[in-house]
């Protein structure tokens, strides 16, 4: 069934070249994004459906992790059928230190091959769950690593071959917390005041199982959902009290970007993005956070009176056909208890300095924009009815596409000047600094002033960014992490030697 689900996809992007050429192919895409917004209208509920909160594992001893089918109570009082690393839908929560070395006995009792990538962290090649890693059906692989990096916010998915985006979909993801003592001097609010978010969109059939079937009109756009769920619960509540809480949030959808906001007028204080801890408290009113993105915020809600609610939103926003032109709630916070808060919001977080762009030994620029015809790399569809490329080409799981030194600067260029599909952009095995946004928005976000891995490139955005290549050699991968786009095709591989 999952092989038809994608031989489908390809085949009718195939036909529609062979029947109408590639014109034809581009004006479809254009309409059927656009059809495809109004069919996948999202569903609000009634916010009655508690919150799940993922169970906290930390690195100490050694981690079982088994990918399987589960069910899950995505909806109240209905059952779904979905995979997780744990008993339920997602994975437990992984916390562990800056420094420990971590083991993983990974398992895969699913019918197909799978692997895990440990997205955001800096880990030796052969354990970053890049395609050529698998581990099939009925076997098991220990991912084991030593933390050298940061604290933050990271997460953990499958990245298998064609089926990454199927795979998440259906519910496997989770977070990847890592502390340190920079982290700790600050002393953030912890325990039930420290919530992991992790947003997606869920496309639910009748009878609760999740439904995973994109045409290549999906693929175009990237697939959504109806039903927007916070920690694999939909439309739910969460009762909070007069403090101030520590948000770690990922945008764990294969597709849907959010404008994220809080209501009454409540702003988000952001400390980390991410790579870590950012070196000053970001005020924000709304926050356009894309696939595989992840921010830290802290939510001041200690001047709220018993009996608020306070509703997670996303706002809409313009850039990109379908995207962004519906504004919805995504869950809701009940004040139910008055504490006295005595904890204030720093204002300087931590060590942070910019990558000075005089390091940079070579730019490398990639055309991302796909969907125009001349100029640049253009489209051109190959035998694979690959439609989405970066700088034209598209993955070749054992070609090497970049060569970079380790220990070197560059600054590499996402051009999505000629786009009108929104691509995050995201890149394994180093963090990177944004370096200057030029078109469309225009300006570095203040969520993107520190370290990230991945960077969203709006329609007609220019995005430079900057990295010093770790000394970790091997093959990575870099793509666009709406996982359509990555599916059918939006993949490279970079090599550091
Ligand atoms: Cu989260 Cu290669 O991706
Ligand atoms: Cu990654
Ligand atoms: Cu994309």
């Amino acid at each position: 069934m999952d092989r038809k689900d994608f031989l489908k996809l390809t085949g009718s992007a195939t036909a529609l070249v062979l029947f109408g050429g590639i014109t034809s192919l581009l004006e479809s895409c254009k309409k059927t994004t656009m059809k495809m917004s109004a069919a996948i209208k999202v569903i609000t509920g009634k916010f009655d459906n508690t919150l799940h909160l993922p169970p906290i594992i930390t690195g100490a001893s050694p981690i079982n992790l088994v990918a399987k089918k589960n069910t899950a109570s995505i909806i109240k009082g209905k059952t779904s059928y979905v995979l997780g690393y744990g008993d339920s839908i997602l994975a437990p929560i992984i916390k562990v230190n800056n420094g420990q070395n971590v083991s993983i006995n990974f398992q895969n009792q699913l019918e197909e091959i799978t692997n895990i990538h440990w997205h955001g962290l800096i880990v030796p090649e052969n354990m970053d769950g890049h395609p050529q890693y698998k581990v099939q059906p009925n076997s098991s692989f220990n991912y084991q690593f030593t933390i050298n990096q940061k604290a933050g916010t990271n997460w953990f998915h499958p990245h298998p071959h064609l089926i990454t985006g199927r795979q998440v979909f259906k519910g496997l993801a989770g977070i990847f917390i890592i502390n340190d003592s920079e982290e700790a001097a600050l002393n953030l609010p912890s325990g039930e005041f420290e919530i992991p978010l992790i947003i997606q969109d869920k496309r639910i059939y009748a009878d609760g199982s999740i439904n995973y079937s994109p045409e290549s009109t999906d693929v175009m756009s990237g697939y959504f959902g109806q039903y927007i769920c916070v920690n694999g619960s939909w439309s739910a509540y969460h009762n909070i009290k007069t403090k101030i809480y520590r948000l770690r949030i990922l945008n764990g959808s294969n597709a849907r970007v959010y404008n994220l906001s809080l209501s009454n007028g409540l702003n988000f204080n952001i400390i980390g993005s991410d790579g870590g801890l950012l070196g000053t408290t970001q005020i924000v009113n709304n926050v356009l956070l894309s696939p595989g993105e992840r921010i830290d915020v802290l939510a001041d809600f200690s001047s709220l009176s018993v009996g608020t609610e306070v509703f997670l939103q996303s706002n809409s926003f313009n850039g990109g056909d379908s995207q962004g032109s519906e504004s919805f709630q995504i869950m809701k916070f009940n004040v139910t208890e008055q504490v006295s808060e005595t904890f204030s919001i720093p204002t300087v977080l931590a060590a942070f300095t910019p990558i000075a762009s005089s390091l940079s030994i070579k730019t490398r620029s990639f055309e991302i924009a796909n969907n125009h015809s001349g100029g640049h790399g253009g489209m051109n569809m190959g035998s694979s009815g690959s439609i989405h490329k970066i700088g034209g080409k598209s993955f070749d799981m054992d070609r090497i596409d970049e060569t970079v030194s380790a220990n070197t600067t560059e600054i590499w260029e996402f051009d999505n000047s000629a786009g009108e599909d929104l691509h995050p952009m995201h890149l394994h095995g180093v963090h990177f600094q944004v370096l200057s946004r030029t078109g469309g928005r225009g300006v570095i976000q203040p969520h993107e002033m520190g370290w990230k891995d991945t960077v969203l490139c709006m329609p007609s955005e220019k995005v430079k960014i900057i990295m010093t290549f770790p000394n970790n050699l091997g093959k990575f991968a870099f793509h666009c992490h709406n996982l359509e786009h990555e599916d059918s095709g939006m993949m490279l591989n970079y090599k550091i030697v």
